[in-house]
């Protein structure tokens, strides 16, 4: 499950914090945007230093309550709003000098508990997955796509080398059983070929699904685009993502635009690319072997951070031509 949780604990863990911290260094104050606040795990770090301030996003209307807490307590220095990260441009930061956006993708380990949620194969009840301000659910996606469509869901969002053979039979018994969280495992194990898997059997089914109900997608790359335009020259951006497509999304981003070279067609070959972001890391930074064992889940986790350079006009060209058959596939959901 890739999420930066704790499961011995009731506690949400917040994975690599001392990184991040020593990354945007809030002892300096100055305001910080928490695109995942959760459980606010790094917000409250930050907030530990009397000079800053944050803003925090979360989609989860759970967060609600967590967030008037810390609204009490750090008054003037905290705000919240239930919104998803991909609008974090309609934020109204009139002159304010953001030094650094922050985001830690997955789900947080009450979000995962959460048996009304339906974000883990241990789920009990009806298909559901949304983490919060969602027009569809899981539900919805098995119950209305065809077999092409959920093959290519399962394909290109899990990696899942039995996409086809699961498709059929999800399609097959949906005609006269009811496909409810547990059943959905069920048909996932009768449909592979072997069953002596290190993971879950149902783990790249589950995670393909949660990204299309949650537009995970779109949800990241309109992330890191807007929250590059409304950073200003010296900000930071800073992204822990928990699977490999999220990272191959991440790398290719802040790859792109770190360099020179361009790649695109829409520049003339004699023009140099204008480079927007430094990068201090081309190698993302993973948790230490004592993170592992206190919080195993964070074994996946991958740190990433670019600092921006100057401000570049049409800089999200490659990159929306690069991963447009994701969002294509996410696409889909407006069948739904
Ligand atoms: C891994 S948890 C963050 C934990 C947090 N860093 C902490 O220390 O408590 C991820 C959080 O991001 C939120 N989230 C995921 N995608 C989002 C999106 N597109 N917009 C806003 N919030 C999102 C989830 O609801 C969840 O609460």
């Amino acid at each position: 499950m890739n999420a930066t949780i704790l499961p011995e604990k009731e506690n949400h863990y917040p994975v690599l914090l001392n990184e991040i911290i020593s990354i945007i260094s809030p002892q300096y104050g100055g305001t910080f945007i928490d695109c995942t606040f959760g459980q606010g795990g790094y917000t409250k770090k930050i907030l530990e230093h009397s000079k800053t301030k944050v803003i925090a996003l979360d989609r989860d209307p759970g967060s609600i309550k967590i967030s008037s807490n810390f609204e009490k307590k750090f008054e003037k220095r905290f705000y919240f709003k239930n919104k998803k990260f991909s609008l974090i441009n309609e934020l109204k930061l009139t002159n304010e000098e953001i030094r650094a956006i922050i985001f830690d993708l997955g789900y947080s380990y009450k979000q995962i508990k959460d048996n009304t949620k339906g974000l883990s194969f241990y789920s009990s009840g009806d298909l559901n997955m949304r983490m919060g301000l969602n027009k569809f659910s899981a539900k919805d996606a098995i119950y209305k796509l065809n077999q092409k469509e959920l093959e290519t869901i399962f394909k290109f969002f899990g990696d899942e080398k039995d996409s086809k053979k699961i498709s059929t039979n999800i399609v097959k018994k949906r005609e006269t059983e009811k496909i409810d969280t547990p059943q959905l495992v069920k048909i996932i194990e009768s449909s592979k070929k072997k069953n002596n898997y290190k993971t879950h059997v149902a783990t790249k089914v589950f995670q393909s699904l949660r990204i299309f109900v949650n537009k995970e997608i779109s949800e990241l790359i309109f992330g890191l685009i807007n929250a590059t335009k409304i950073l200003k020259p010296g900000g930071k951006i800073v992204i822990v993502t928990f699977h490999s497509l999220e990272d191959k999304i991440v790398k290719f981003f802040f790859k792109n635009l770190s360099e020179t070279k361009s790649i695109s067609r829409y520049m003339p070959k004699t023009k140099e690319k204008e480079k927007l972001f430094k990068l201090v890391n081309k190698k993302p930074i993973v948790p230490s072997n004592k993170e592992i064992n206190e919080n195993p889940p964070s074994r996946s986790a991958k740190l990433r951070f670019a600092i921006k350079e100057k401000n570049v006009e049409n800089f999200e060209k490659d990159f929306l031509q690069k991963f447009n058959y994701l969002l294509e596939i996410e696409d889909l959901s407006k069948k739904l």
